[in-house]
């Protein structure tokens, strides 16, 4: 893979990047559209990364249609699919990680410990071993965009990161590969974490900017769900991940919760003035 991506770059052409871990869905070929503007050639990743996962999480289990995803990044105008086995990319006596402190802490990281310093080493590697130009995340997996935008300024990759929108099915459930685990019931109540967020955007639509009332309304849709359990419900600032309060500027609301057994997020980033509230982008 870098000897190619080498050689592109000696040809003079631009790389875009979408890493991912397979089990495709709308929302993945929505990067692989977003990586394409200035950029000659675009690579996608299939990696499923055993260091972001936890001690009983879902690593083993996670679906790995692979000739489906190749099918559907390949239709979906990807150029280029680097697919390398666990053993190739960490060898046993890999010492080095990519941590970026504090973002890492927060939000997911306080019940995922380990999950982002995963994420960032696996993204390094993958950047060193693509050297895309751009390189494209989701803004469902926010705090991960937010991370690994840092860890971009502060190793001074010269790579464009783009963050592209959350893609949701009609009835507004952020699409998930992890929503293939959800039975019709838990399915059903994962859609309060949509609403859960559209509730405290209505109180701040309604002129409410202190963050407890905000967050209360949250959880408060939250536990109509029988099957679902709150993580968290917070809000804080996009840029930073800091805890903002009172709820001013481009802010992260930010769900996860637990339906049975699968965790589930969700988020909207809002540009919250004293006039209104707008939708923002990471
Ligand atoms: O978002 C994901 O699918 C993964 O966290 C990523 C960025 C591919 C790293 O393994």
């Amino acid at each position: 893979m870098q000897r190619r991506a080498t050689a592109l770059r000696a040809a003079g052409a631009r790389i875009g990047f979408v890493p991912t871990m397979g089990a495709l869905h709308a929302g993945h070929l929505s990067l692989v559209a977003r990586a394409r503007p200035g950029c000659d050639v675009v690579a996608a990743s299939i990696f499923v990364n055993p260091l972001q996962f936890g001690p009983g999480e879902d690593l083993e289990r996670y679906p790995r249609p692979f000739e489906r995803d190749r099918a559907e990044l390949e239709a979906a105008g990807c150029d280029l699919l680097f697919v390398p086995p666990a053993t190739d990319m960490y060898a046993t006596e890999a010492r080095t990680f990519v941590v970026v402190d504090e973002l890492q802490d927060v939000l997911c990281g306080r019940s995922r410990p380990g999950h982002f310093r995963g994420v960032t080493t696996v993204v390094a590697k993958l950047f060193n071993l693509v050297q895309p130009h751009v390189a494209v995340f989701g803004q469902k997996d926010a705090q991960q965009a937010v991370i690994l935008r840092r860890m971009v300024q502060d190793l001074d990759w010269p790579i464009e990161l783009r963050v592209a929108p959350i893609v949701r099915d009609p009835d507004g459930l952020a699409l998930s590969s992890r929503n293939a685990y959800l039975s019709r019931e838990e399915r059903r109540e994962a859609l309060l974490l949509h609403e859960a967020l559209g509730a405290a955007r209505a109180r701040l639509a309604a002129g409410e900017r202190r963050s407890a009332p905000l967050c209360a309304a949250g959880v408060q849709v939250l536990s109509r769900g029988e099957r679902l359990r709150s993580d968290y419900f917070e809000i804080v600032e996009a840029a930073t991940l800091a805890p903002c309060d009172p709820v001013r500027g481009r802010v992260l609301i930010a769900v996860a919760a637990w339906a049975g057994s699968t965790r589930l997020i969700d988020n909207l980033v809002l540009d919250v003035r004293d006039d209104g509230v707008s939708d923002a982008e990471l």
